[in-house]
């Protein structure tokens, strides 16, 4: 059916599905940012996605033509790809592969390693690119612009262009980009593949300058491509790829209206009963390994153990969602977390004070109640492709914000100005920020939270998509 004018591809798509017993399929609409830009867009959409589970899958073989209707987004195709395949392409290679080199992850001493099961992986990961690929050209109109997402599917733009020269392709990546040198631990026949299909696209997005350069960097110095650096282009096999940068930002008014909501205002009545006057540092993660979350929990204990002065007086919210953990690295990850903070309940914690509260579990609304009641924002990723909790956070704020940000996060590009910045190693610094910040005077913090908010809304989802399609004139 090749009539669409306008085609988004990625893995997550914006709804999922669980099975009754009796065979009933319910739909649940997914959060994020990519979802509330397509909410808003007139005209005719189709989203491409994955099908994540078994339940996903028979809501795909059971959907009119393969498209789901979705009120307020549009069309949906969830791809019928075999669990095996896409289990390899997401798990192996995708989340333990691409991930780990974007955010510099690895132990080295111990991983990557790429071996026969590694190409075999790889071929899984070029089957589950070809099947989106496929689709999108079945589906694709004459001339459409299609917006490509994200480090799963890097693949996509070189194969959808060799199937249909005719449309405009953007590829965003959401990831921070690794620098050559560490890029160059993926192996010649995956790191080029994977550089060579990005450039099929004709517009490449990145959230942050760096990760643009990066990318830049690798396709001059890896594939030895013609890269204009004043320009932000790069020729590779005569077609040329335009690079650029756009920091996705959130939508304030959305995000206020829905955090106006009972389920939130009764979590955040809740918590403040719970925690009485306490001043609080909230925290709000995946459960995700380049989150750093265990630093961000020794750099608490720190700050009790060298300010007692703060006993009592404080508790730390640790908010985290379970997030893939067919891993078997995120399951350790989860359990390590788990793990500190409850060495911290026992260290700290009287029977009248407990200084920390981790929950692990998937509870939107209790996150946005946690943002109004923040007085510190602690937000110290490894290394992040922006990290929206940072601009959520000040957006919500009622308090004031004292924002505790990492060097390493693409908001830091935007948001250093107003927030503390730390190294995310440097737990003994993280331990002083956090000091800093809770002893920041209220109507310093009240100036701050305004000058960050305005920055974190000030490229929302809708007009951060609309630019990109602009991008392919
Ligand atoms: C990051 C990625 C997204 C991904 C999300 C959640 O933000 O850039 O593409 O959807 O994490 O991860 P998951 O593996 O649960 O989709």
């Amino acid at each position: 059916m090749a009539d669409t004018q306008v085609l988004v591809a990625s893995n997550r798509g914006p709804v999922s599905f669980s099975l009754a017993d009796d065979g009933a399929l319910s739909m649940r609409r997914g959060g994020g940012g990519l979802v509330s830009a397509l909410a808003e867009l007139d005209g005719d959409i189709l989203w491409v996605c994955a099908t994540l589970s078994d339940a996903d899958r028979t809501a795909a073989r059971r959907a009119t033509e393969g498209r789901l209707d979705v009120p307020g987004i549009g069309a949906v195709r969830m791809l019928d790809i075999p669990a095996g395949t896409f289990h390899r392409a997401y798990n192996a290679v995708a989340n333990s592969t691409l991930w780990f080199v974007h955010h510099m992850l690895y132990d080295t001493p111990n991983k990557p390693l790429f071996d026969a099961r590694s190409r075999r992986d790889w071929q899984s990961y070029e089957a589950y690119n070809a099947a989106f690929a496929d689709a999108l050209a079945q589906d694709a109109a004459p001339g459409s612009k299609v917006a490509v997402q994200d480090y799963h599917l890097t693949l996509v733009p070189t194969l959808l262009r060799e199937r249909r020269p005719d449309v405009k392709i953007t590829h965003f990546s959401h990831t921070p980009w690794a620098p050559p040198e560490y890029y160059r631990l993926l192996p010649d026949d995956i790191g080029n593949q994977v550089l060579e299909g990005i450039l099929g696209a004709d517009h490449a997005g990145f959230q942050t300058l760096r990760w643009a350069e990066a990318f830049l960097d690798c396709c001059a110095e890896i594939l030895g491509a013609d890269v204009d650096r004043a320009a932000r282009t790069v020729t590779h096999q005569g077609h040329v790829t335009r690079v650029g940068v756009h920091g996705l930002g959130v939508d304030g008014d959305a995000l206020r209206a829905r955090a106006a909501e009972p389920d939130v205002t009764a979590r955040a009545a809740a918590l403040r009963e719970q925690v009485g006057d306490r001043r609080l540092i909230v925290r709000i993660d995946r459960t995700e390994l380049s989150k750093n979350i265990v630093r961000g929990l020794a750099a608490y204990r720190e700050l009790l153990a060298k300010h007692p002065e703060w006993h009592g007086r404080v508790v730390h919210l640790a908010f985290a969602y379970p997030s893939r953990h067919d891993l078997p690295e995120y399951r350790e990850y989860t359990a390590a977390v788990q793990r500190i903070a409850a060495e911290i309940s026992d260290e700290f914690g009287d029977g009248t004070w407990d200084p920390l509260i981790l929950q692990v579990n998937d509870d939107y609304p209790r996150s946005l109640a946690a943002y109004g009641l923040a007085d510190v924002l602690l937000v110290n990723p490894i290394r992040d492709g922006m990290n929206l909790v940072a601009k959520e956070g000040p957006t919500l704020s009622k308090n004031g914000c004292a924002l505790v940000l990492s060097d390493q996060a693409g908001a830091a590009d935007e948001m250093s100005g107003d927030a503390i910045m730390v190294n995310p190693f440097d737990v003994s610094q993280t331990a002083e920020a956090l000091h800093r910040a809770l002893l920041m005077p209220a109507d310093e913090r009240a100036e701050r939270r305004k000058r960050l908010a305005a920055v974190a809304t000030a490229l929302p989802p809708q007009r951060w998509f609309a630019d990109q399609l602009a991008a392919l004139g």
